[in-house]
């Protein structure tokens, strides 16, 4: 009897006519969600998750003919999807072989949840294998955003439709969160620029981006950057950022007016020289790293000081959703980031944040098939400075 072959249930099996051929250079991934089936909230997550977890808790290793059957389907997908292009097969099998296998090889080999999903579907990608060992770096977040990240190559490089990696970006319920969150800031921006030039301030608008990754806010979603006056400061931790800064922008980033610091935004905030200074302050993608122990609020009180009397402070906090810890267990994402346990409890933790802060907060939902998976935020400084900042 013919032994039924497991199909990954969320890929459809034929692409539709408008995405065949096509990459995410060609088609924005919102526009392509349509085409997809809904992704059930828990799908096929938990099978990952708790082969991960077996590996992490119960020491279960991988079986080793496991480990050899995802190097023969990587390498079978990487000749048959380069098979009219040889310099790129040249160039993805010795990005494959020198930077991308040895590693994860051995991280299948301690991680059994990661070599299932590999073997499962992440071998049909030229992204995936290197993407998994990647971590939530601001490069393959970049998937997110221009729908870009590194191949096994090294390249960087549009995801074509027909690529597993192309299930984060139209599925993940971190994808939504992400293209939202960027949205809502954006619009806040907008309005903090539209009521700087109504109050008839001279020069430029002084715009803070804490844990700035590789400002995407600049140049997504027909943002007019280039058309306003702004005076931007960015700060981020990882240095990594400096060359990755690179892919996604033609010149340095200083020759587009943009003041890059490697240092903790906690530290920028706190320097007396910076008080009260910035209308606008953003920080994406950061409160939910610093979740125990009051550090939030005490990461908000820092922001907090440099926005300007009157000014916002754009923010957003992630929710524990099973795609998430998915990417944390079997992608290897694991990372101080702490998301809250649902929207109600992140909502009512920030209301009573913006409560012993002083300030007056908005938030709207990052809503997936009517689950929340983040909250986006703004918070007022009032016009008149409190002794509580
Ligand atoms: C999840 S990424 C988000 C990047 C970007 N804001 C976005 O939405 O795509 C979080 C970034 O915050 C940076 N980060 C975390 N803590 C920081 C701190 N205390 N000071 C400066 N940067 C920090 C990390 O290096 C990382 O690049």
């Amino acid at each position: 009897m013919k032994k039924k072959q497991y199909v990954y249930p969320s890929m459809p099996e034929v692409l539709p006519e408008c995405l065949k051929g096509k990459t995410t250079k060609d088609v924005h991934p919102r526009d392509a969600m349509k085409y997809f089936p809904k992704r059930r909230a828990w799908g096929d997550a938990w099978r990952y998750i708790l082969l991960s977890l077996a590996s992490e808790k119960l020491g279960c290793r991988t079986p080793e003919y496991l480990i050899d059957q995802v190097r023969s389907k990587i390498l079978a997908y990487l000749n048959e999807v380069n098979k009219d292009d040889p310099q790129r097969l040249k160039r993805d099998l010795k990005g494959f072989e020198n930077e991308v296998w040895p590693e994860l090889s051995e991280t299948m080999r301690g991680n059994y949840g990661m070599a299932q999903m590999v073997n499962d579907y992440a071998y049909r990608s030229r992204f995936l294998p290197r993407a998994i060992l990647v971590g939530a770096q601001a490069v393959l977040l970049e998937l997110f955003h221009s729908g870009r990240t590194k191949s096994v190559s090294g390249d960087f490089e549009y995801i074509p439709y027909d690529d597993a990696m192309i299930e984060m970006i139209v599925w993940e319920p971190i994808s939504l969160v992400m293209y939202e969150r960027n949205k809502f800031s954006q619009q806040h921006l907008l309005k903090a620029y539209q009521k700087f030039k109504a109050d008839g301030s001279e020069g430029d608008l002084e715009v803070l981006f804490c844990g700035a990754g590789l400002l995407p806010q600049l140049r997504t979603n027909g943002f007019p950057a280039a058309q306003m006056s702004l005076k931007i400061t960015a700060i981020d931790m990882d240095k990594r950022n400096l060359t990755n800064l690179k892919l996604v922008y033609d010149k340095d980033i200083e020759e587009y007016g943009v003041q890059y610091l490697f240092m903790d935004a906690r530290d920028y905030c706190n320097d007396p020289k910076n008080a009260n200074k910035y209308p606008f302050v953003e920080a994406l993608g950061m409160l939910s790293y610093y979740r125990w122990g009051g550090q939030t609020e005490a990461l908000l009180r820092d922001f907090l000081k440099a926005v300007a009397p009157g000014g916002r402070l754009s923010c957003d906090l992630q929710l524990m959703e099973p795609h998430l810890l998915r990417c944390a267990y079997s992608m290897g994402w694991k990372s101080n980031l702490f998301p809250d346990w649902c929207a109600w409890t992140a909502i009512r933790r920030m209301k009573k944040i913006c409560r012993k802060l002083g300030v007056k907060m908005k938030y709207s939902r990052s809503e997936y098939l009517r689950h929340a998976a983040g909250i986006n935020f703004v918070l007022y400084k009032p016009a008149m400075v409190s002794h509580r900042h």
